[in-house]
C-alpha cells in the first residue's frame, strides 16, 4: 500500500465498520437459517464477561439466535464434560464455544474439553479437526479460528492485498499466530512467525509488509520496529489502569505506518463477526450433511 505523502498519518483499520458489514452480508442467511449460538462461560473472569457480552450483543443486532450457559468458578471437569455433551447432542445448537480462559482447577484440562467439543459445532475453530483443515488450504477453512479469520476479514474489507506480501506476525500461540501464518500462507503470503525466542524480533518486524501482533504486551512495538507504509495488525488487548491498550505503540506507529488497527474497535470485532459467520457455514453444513 503506497501512499502520496510520507507524513501522512495512517489509515485506521475499522473494526466496527468492517465487522458491520459481515454482518449485513449474513443478514439473509440468518433469516434463513435461524442457526442458534451457545456461549459456555465458567466463573467471573471481567475480561471474558467483556467478550460475552459484545458476543451476545452482535448476535442480538444481527437477529441470531445466542444462549449464554454461565456455571459457576467451582463448577467440576465432569459437569463441564456433560455440559458440552448435551450442547454437541443438542439439534437445535448449530454451535457453541467455550470462553476462555477457565478458572485455574480447569485450566490444565483445556485440551480435553476442547477435544470433546464436536468439530461440526466448533464455531471458534479451536478443535485439532478444524485447526488441521487449515493447513490444506483455503477451500478447506471450513470453521477456521474465529480472530484469524477476522484478520483477513478486516484486510479484505480494505482491499488490503496480501499475495506476495512479507507478513510478519508476533506471537505462535494455538489459537492466533500458527494459524494466521497458515493463512496468510494459504493466500500465498511470505511468513515470518516470531515468537518468545525469536533473537532481534526488530530486525524480523521491519521486514514486514503487513506486521500483526499477538502477544499482549502494551507498547511491544515501537515505531523504529516498523517499516515506512507497512501495514499493522494489533491482536494485542491488555486491560490496564489507563484502559484497553494494544500491542502497538499505535500514536508513534500511525505515523510511519500505511495503515493500522486500533485498540479497541479494530480486531476486536471482526472476532465476534468471525464467529456470527462460522456459526452461519456450520448451519449450512449441517443442513447438507
Ligand atoms: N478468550 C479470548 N478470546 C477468545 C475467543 O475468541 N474464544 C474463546 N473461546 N475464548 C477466548
Amino acid at each position: 500500500m503506497r501512499r502520496m505523502m510520507a507524513a501522512m498519518p495512517a489509515l485506521i483499520l475499522d473494526g466496527k465498520i468492517a465487522a458491520a458489514a459481515v454482518l449485513t452480508e449474513l443478514r439473509p442467511a440468518i433469516r434463513d437459517l435461524d442457526p442458534q449460538l451457545v456461549v459456555v462461560q465458567v466463573g467471573d473472569d471481567p475480561a471474558s464477561a467483556s467478550y460475552i457480552r459484545q458476543k451476545m450483543q452482535s448476535c442480538k443486532q444481527v437477529g441470531m439466535r445466542h444462549r449464554h450457559e454461565h456455571l459457576p468458578a467451582d463448577t467440576s471437569a465432569d459437569t463441564l464434560f456433560r455440559l458440552i455433551e448435551s450442547l454437541n447432542a443438542d439439534d437445535d445448537v448449530t454451535g457453541f464455544i467455550l470462553q476462555l480462559p477457565l478458572p485455574a482447577h480447569l485450566q490444565e484440562s483445556v485440551p480435553l474439553f476442547l477435544r470433546s467439543i464436536e468439530p461440526a459445532k466448533d464455531v471458534d475453530g479451536f478443535t485439532a479437526y478444524n485447526l488441521g483443515k487449515v493447513f490444506l488450504s483455503t477451500e478447506y477453512e471450513h470453521l477456521p479460528p474465529a480472530t484469524p479469520a477476522g484478520v483477513l476479514l478486516l484486510l479484505d474489507h480494505y482491499h488490503i492485498p496480501v499475495q506476495g506480501k512479507h507478513a510478519v506476525i508476533v506471537g505462535h500461540s494455538n489459537i492466533v499466530g500458527k494459524p494466521l501464518s497458515v493463512m496468510l500462507l494459504n493466500r500465498n503470503a511470505t511468513v515470518t512467525t516470531c515468537h518468545i525466542y525469536t533473537q532481534d524480533l526488530a530486525a524480523h518486524t521491519r521486514m514486514a509488509d503487513i506486521l500483526c501482533v499477538a502477544v499482549g504486551k502494551p507498547g511491544l512495538i515501537t515505531a523504529d520496529m516498523v517499516k515506512h507504509d507497512a501495514v499493522v495488525v494489533d491482536i494485542g488487548i491488555t486491560r490496564t489502569d489507563a484502559g484497553l491498550k494494544g500491542d502497538v505503540d499505535f500514536g508513534a506507529v500511525q505515523e510511519k505506518a500505511a495503515a493500522i488497527t486500533p485498540v479497541p474497535g479494530g480486531v476486536g470485532p471482526m472476532t465476534v463477526a468471525s464467529l456470527i459467520r462460522n456459526c452461519v457455514h456450520a448451519a449450512q453444513r449441517q443442513r447438507s450433511s
